[in-house]
């Protein structure tokens, strides 16, 4: 089954290969709080509010698209979100990010957590979708999403931001068959939730492992990459287009290119030629400005951009992208000049 055809959605032509008069472009956090309509938002209510409330979903989705006409949107939603329903205390607490009280550290807290049904128990994010899909201008892709397990458990095991991962690193070494389960049991929530997004009126499903690169290859062969090839062979078996985003993955890239998905999404310390050197010429690679260069003035962010597509090449499978998420207080006219450089072509 696919949603849409790709003819008209320059993100799905890119990632089938096509040529383009110039890359598509998206920002990975483009709806949130650099945007005034955004904070506007925010001002009536919480974070979690938004996240739980169709309209809400929809509307904020929408505001970088009315504004910039960027050419995919991304769900407005939390990677943290689906742990709610599987039994996580979660909040977000102003000028601290999010907060689980009740962390998993133990055999009995794996096996206690629930199994999740996204029909019933994550029907806002879906409703949202499928609100989405019929708001949208045509040429625009919906990329749903969901956090990697690793990434996801760094946040269930700690608490709060994970870093420097002690809790993580001691269940790992000290209980590694309760980690292997607590990935396996996260994996199939991971699936379950991007193919229900997908036939919910998603276009594509990216997945986010931002923590990925604290692991040496070895520990991420042996710990990450297992899970992520089930995820990812499950995404390919009902033709989702999907993307794999990893900060810090230098050192990974060998392995990553195991994994069965379309696009590949890196930081801006792995460059775009090493990255499809690593991961071959059939995949599309995203990325990879670096979020604070859209604090410099105008010329030094055309060239920063410019940089980022001669080392994208002329070959096309590339996606314009930040290399991580937009930062709170970047400037407006930054994104502007971005998306004018980027579409000179
Ligand atoms: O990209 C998008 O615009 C879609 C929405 C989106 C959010 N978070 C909204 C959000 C996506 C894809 C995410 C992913 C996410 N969330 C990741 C993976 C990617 C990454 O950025 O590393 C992680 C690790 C999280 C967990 C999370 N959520 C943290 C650590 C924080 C606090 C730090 C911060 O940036 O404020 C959040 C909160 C969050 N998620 C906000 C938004 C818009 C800010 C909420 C607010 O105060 O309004």
């Amino acid at each position: 089954m696919s949603n849409n055809t790709t003819s008209n959605r320059p993100y799905l032509q890119a990632i089938a290969g096509e040529r383009l008069p110039h890359p598509p472009v998206w920002l990975m956090r483009q709806a949130g709080r650099y945007l005034p309509e955004y904070l506007k938002v925010r001002e009536a209510h919480s974070f979690l509010d938004c996240c739980n409330d169709p309209e809400l979903i929809c509307e904020i989705t929408m505001q970088p698209i009315r504004r910039f006409g960027f050419d995919a949107a991304i769900l407005f939603s939390d990677i943290l979100i689906p742990l709610v329903p599987m039994g996580a205390d979660l909040s977000f607490d102003k000028g601290h990010g999010p907060r689980i009280a009740n962390p998993v550290r133990t055999e009995a807290g794996v096996a206690w957590l629930k199994g999740v049904h996204p029909a019933s128990d994550l029907h806002q994010v879906l409703d949202g979708i499928q609100l989405l899909r019929k708001t949208l201008p045509t040429d625009t892709a919906l990329i749903g999403f969901a956090g990697a397990p690793f990434t996801l458990s760094t946040y269930l095991i700690e608490g709060e931001k994970p870093d420097p991962f002690v809790n993580v690193k001691k269940m790992m070494y000290r209980e590694p068959d309760v980690f292997a389960a607590l990935q396996e049991k996260l994996g199939v929530m991971v699936a379950d939730y991007l193919i229900a997004q997908y036939q919910a009126g998603a276009d594509a499903v990216q997945v986010f492992d931002t923590w990925a690169g604290i692991s040496s290859e070895s520990e991420f062969r042996r710990v990450t990459l297992p899970t992520l090839k089930t995820i990812f062979f499950k995404l390919r078996s009902v033709g989702v287009p999907s993307t794999y985003f990893v900060k810090d993955g230098n050192h990974l890239l060998n392995a990553v290119a195991e994994l069965d998905c379309d696009v590949i999404g890196v930081d801006w310390k792995t460059s775009i030629r090493q990255a499809r050197k690593a991961v071959g010429q059939a995949r599309t690679i995203q990325g990879n400005l670096d979020p604070t260069t859209l604090f410099g003035d105008e010329a030094s962010i055309r060239a920063e951009v410019r940089r980022v597509l001669d080392d994208a090449g002329s070959e096309g499978r590339h996606i314009f992208n930040l290399g991580h998420g937009i930062l709170p207080s970047t400037p407006i006219e930054s994104v502007e000049t971005l998306l004018d450089e980027v579409r000179r072509g």
